[in-house]
């Protein structure tokens, strides 16, 4: 079983890196057939955690589209911190368009809610959520993810884009924390 340490914290692999891929695909040939023939839908892909889902998954998307980048924090050592700070705003028009956000992680659902609440303000004509991962046992709001890859349990992981203060997003593997 392959292990890493990240400062003081045991990690050990969970979700190999062709498990992942194997999802992102799953993941995009279902947008692709929802989204075919719709007039330049926007991604939005939710940093830092999601850029690795966001790159692998854009290279199967088949439709025309653009993607965008939103930068926000929860996440404080291994535990989130209730509260969502923006800290790059979106560009791009956004009224009118069919907007995917493209998350690495829903959790608590904090962060997704407010970004929801957030693009709601600019009348996008749809948003819909994809999420690589779900930790369902930790969801605290009721609305759906439209697209989820995996349902995880309520452990701390790192890898593939996730991180334990800012280490281990290099990591091609997700690894779950062990001590
Ligand atoms: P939420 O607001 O609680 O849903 O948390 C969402 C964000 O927290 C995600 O986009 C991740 O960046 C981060 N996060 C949630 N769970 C984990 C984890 O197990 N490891 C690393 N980051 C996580
Ligand atoms: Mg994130």
């Amino acid at each position: 079983m392959k292990q890493v340490r990240l400062k003081d914290k045991e990690f050990r692999v969970s979700i190999p890196a062709e498990k992942i891929q194997e999802t992102v695909l799953q993941m995009a040939n279902k947008i692709n057939a929802d989204y075919a023939g719709k007039d330049v839908p926007l991604f939005i892909s939710i940093l830092n955690g999601s850029f690795m889902f966001t790159a692998d998954l854009f290279k199967h998307i088949d439709f025309i589209c653009e993607v965008t980048f939103l930068k926000l924090t929860s996440y404080k050592g291994t535990s989130t911190t209730g509260s969502v700070r923006q800290l790059i705003g979106v560009n791009e028009a956004i009224a009118g368009r069919d907007v995917i956000v493209l998350e690495d992680i829903v959790d608590t659902g904090i962060t997704i809610e407010q970004i929801l609440g957030q693009l709601k303000s600019f009348e996008p004509a749809s948003v819909k959520v994809a999420s690589l991962l779900f930790k369902p046992e930790a969801y605290q709001k009721d609305f759906e993810i439209d697209y989820t890859g995996m349902e995880i349990p309520n452990d701390f992981i790192v890898g593939y884009g996730l991180d334990y203060d800012g280490l281990g997003r290099n990591l091609a593997d997700i690894y779950t924390l062990i001590s």
